[in-house]
């Protein structure tokens, strides 16, 4: 369409912005858009996660076996840069951010527009990141809000947040570079 710049195809493949939670000596949360629905059959749901072997979010789900899913609402947009700049690795991610405990101890945000929780039954190795297949074990809707993706909260995210990020990413993506799996075609 006229003004409007051509969205690369896989731009369409990002779930709604995610805050995944698992937890170790205290809960901790990153932000995802790899979160996938992965099953067909309506009494047995399952997810696909993929975390980054680099977040600290990656080890404790790896360690816990559990995790959970806040479907951001656009409220929580905020929540983008502590949640998505930053590693819980030194620092209590958390503090001061509204979150409840799911059975196992996972956190995720009430004000997001639902969570979904459940057990780690298979876990893949992608080199670089690990694909988290989940048996949903509990799950509600949150809010009446609609939930956030990315081409809509990023234009109104703070320079501040795009420069972290653009620095953030490139350094991200030359350490998957060296560990991915892949094959050149
Ligand atoms: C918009 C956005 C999307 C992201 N998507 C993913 C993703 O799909 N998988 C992932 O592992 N990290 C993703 N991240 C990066 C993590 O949220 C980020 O590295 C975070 O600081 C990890 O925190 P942790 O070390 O406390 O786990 C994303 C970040 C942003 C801002």
């Amino acid at each position: 369409m006229a003004g409007e710049q051509a969205r690369d195809p896989l731009s369409y493949l990002w779930a709604p912005l995610c805050a995944v939670g698992s937890h170790g000596e205290r809960p901790n949360a990153q932000i995802c858009v790899a979160v996938f629905g992965a099953s067909i059959v309506p009494d047995r749901p399952r997810v696909l996660v993929g975390l980054w072997k680099e977040n600290h979010t990656h080890d404790l789900v790896a360690r816990a076996g559990t995790l959970a899913v806040t479907l951001l609402s656009a409220e929580q947009s905020t929540l983008l840069a502590p949640l998505g700049l930053r590693s819980g690795r030194e620092r209590d991610k958390l503090e001061g951010i509204e979150h409840r405990l799911t059975r196992a101890g996972d956190p995720y945000l009430p004000g997001g527009t639902g969570y979904l929780a459940g057990e780690v039954i298979e876990s893949f190795d992608w080199g670089d990141a690990t694909g988290y297949l989940v048996a949903v074990r509990e799950r509600a809707r949150l809010t009446a809000d609609e939930p956030l993706f990315w081409r809509d909260a990023a234009p109104l995210l703070p320079g501040s947040f795009v420069s972290t990020f653009q620095e953030k990413s490139a350094r991200d993506q030359a350490a998957a570079r060296r560990v991915m799996i892949w094959r050149d075609g």
